[in-house]
């Protein structure tokens, strides 16, 4: 049966917003020996998705990160997205699970010889089934693999640190997951954020698709 419900107006940036105090923390592997890797899963493979796609990083931060309250590029814009995206120095890497996009992770090479885990995280569908342990396991490999010679990197040196940045709006299990792989804690601080609201989630385009002329660009 199709339940018609009414759809609320979708507010601009700063609309609806929500303070929310949290802690911050970094967490930093110094050597790649450090890693405690989880038991693997049968059916997770991961992958580096290695095609820049701006509509398909959005639709996993949007479908990852929305019950965590991933709201920080709802400020990017079209242009700012595709310049993500396409950035040499940016890795983006796909767990499936039996064949299914189950959640991503983006490594970003840094100058003074760090990678950065930018984003980490698993669609809700496959939270709490075992997935999470060994897809950072996956994704803390690749990150002490991380090539700095490609081409457009440009980055002197070899990897000598992995560090990422987690805080309690993310999922309760998030610090205990890096912390059970061998992170360990650099930095914590607490601060006040204005959190939008995170359920609504919309492609910035720069064209209107219901234009028949640019309808399928
Ligand atoms: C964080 C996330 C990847 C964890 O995945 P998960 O499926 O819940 O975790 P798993 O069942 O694979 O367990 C992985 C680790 O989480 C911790 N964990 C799992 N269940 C737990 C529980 N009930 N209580 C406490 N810690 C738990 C453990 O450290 C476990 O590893 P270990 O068993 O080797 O100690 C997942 O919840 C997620 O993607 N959340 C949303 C995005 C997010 O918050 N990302 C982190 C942003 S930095």
């Amino acid at each position: 049966m199709h339940v018609e419900r009414e759809v609320p107006p979708l507010g601009g940036v700063g609309d609806g917003d929500r303070e929310v105090a949290l802690t911050e923390w970094t967490l930093t592997m110094r050597a790649r020996a450090r890693h405690d890797p989880a038991p693997p899963h049968p059916g997770l493979r991961v992958e580096r998705a290695r095609v820049p796609s701006y509509e398909l990083s959005h639709a996993l931060y949007s479908a990852v990160g929305v019950t965590v309250c991933w709201t920080d590029r709802r400020t990017w814009d079209y242009d700012a997205w595709h310049e993500w995206v396409a950035d040499p120095r940016l890795e983006l890497w796909i767990a499936t699970v039996d064949g299914t996009p189950a959640g991503f992770c983006e490594l970003l090479g840094h100058d003074d010889a760090a990678v950065e885990i930018v984003l980490f995280g698993l669609i809700p569908t496959f939270r709490g089934v075992g997935v999470g342990g060994p897809f950072l396991s996956a994704c803390i490999e690749a990150a002490w693999r991380y090539d700095r010679t490609l081409p457009g990197r440009d980055l002197p040196g070899d990897t000598s640190r992995v560090f990422l940045v987690t805080s309690t709006l993310d999922h309760p299990h998030a610090l205990k997951n890096y912390l059970a792989r061998g992170f360990e804690l650099e930095h914590s601080e607490k601060w006040d954020k204005r959190v939008p609201d995170p359920r609504v989630s919309v492609l910035d385009l720069p064209f209107d698709p219901r234009d028949d002329a640019r309808r399928g660009l």
